[in-house]
């Protein structure tokens, strides 16, 4: 099975030498394609800007923003059977990047940001993509609702959700607790290292993504 998957952060330029980003360490991400590297899938690993090293036998594209990340999925994306979304994608970059680096000057500046393109939002509609398509919710509250209305609105077939209010798990952390949301279920994976996690989550996604395809797999 060929699998996509997004990880890390994205950087926001706002002039040459300063960025808007988050606290993504791409653990979790790296942790999925090394999983699926290991059952022998074909994983492409989009990423942002981390400092953990590739997973062996893992196709990697490195990329710094939103759009970039956004552009490298359009291209590859109907090649995959599975997608996965992990990256924490900026939702807001500046309107525009500063030529010259900004000089300190007042005391207060003021930056305007505008939307950066959905890239699991766009996966359906804009880049017709047909295959298994799994995101993730990073919520502080309201955890399941939050998610079954991403499952719904980006029409996902999973989401798998995290508190990311608690310090000890989400980002930037070594473990993750998850809640896996589907149209039909939802299944809580209890907190553990993210590699435990992500060959867990590796497991249900193939299964999942097998009945798909095959629905009298699933009786
Ligand atoms: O990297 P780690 O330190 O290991 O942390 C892991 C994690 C907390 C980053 C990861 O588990 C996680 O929750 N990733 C998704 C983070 C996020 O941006 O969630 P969201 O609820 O804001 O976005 C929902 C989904 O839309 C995500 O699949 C996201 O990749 C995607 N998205 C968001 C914005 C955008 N412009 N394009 C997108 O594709």
């Amino acid at each position: 099975m060929k699998i996509l998957i997004t990880a890390g952060p994205t950087r926001e330029p706002l002039d040459p030498v300063r960025f808007l980003s988050n606290r993504s360490s791409g653990r979790m991400g790296y942790a999925l394609a090394k999983a699926f590297a290991l059952r022998k899938d074909h994983v492409l690993l989009i990423s942002g800007p981390t400092t953990l090293p590739i997973p062996d036998h893992v196709d990697y594209i490195p990329v710094e923003s939103a759009q970039e990340m956004y552009d490298e999925v359009a291209h590859h994306l109907n090649q995959m059977d599975v997608a996965i979304f992990c990256a924490a994608v900026a939702d807001y970059t500046p309107a525009t990047i500063a030529d010259q680096k900004i000089k300190k000057s007042e005391d207060t500046i003021t930056i305007t940001l505008k939307k950066t393109p959905d890239i699991l939002g766009s996966a359906r509609s804009l880049m017709n993509f047909g295959g298994y398509l799994v995101g993730f919710a990073a919520e502080t509250e309201n955890l399941e609702a939050n998610a079954r209305r991403k499952l719904e609105t980006k029409l996902c077939d999973m989401i798998i959700a995290n508190d990311v209010s608690q310090v000890v798990i989400g980002f930037d952390s070594h473990e993750n607790e998850v809640l896996i949301v589907e149209a039909a279920e939802n299944t809580a994976l209890p907190r553990d290292s993210k590699e435990h996690l992500a060959r867990h989550i590796a497991e249900i996604i193939m299964l999942r993504s097998r009945q798909k395809n095959d629905p009298a797999a699933r009786s």
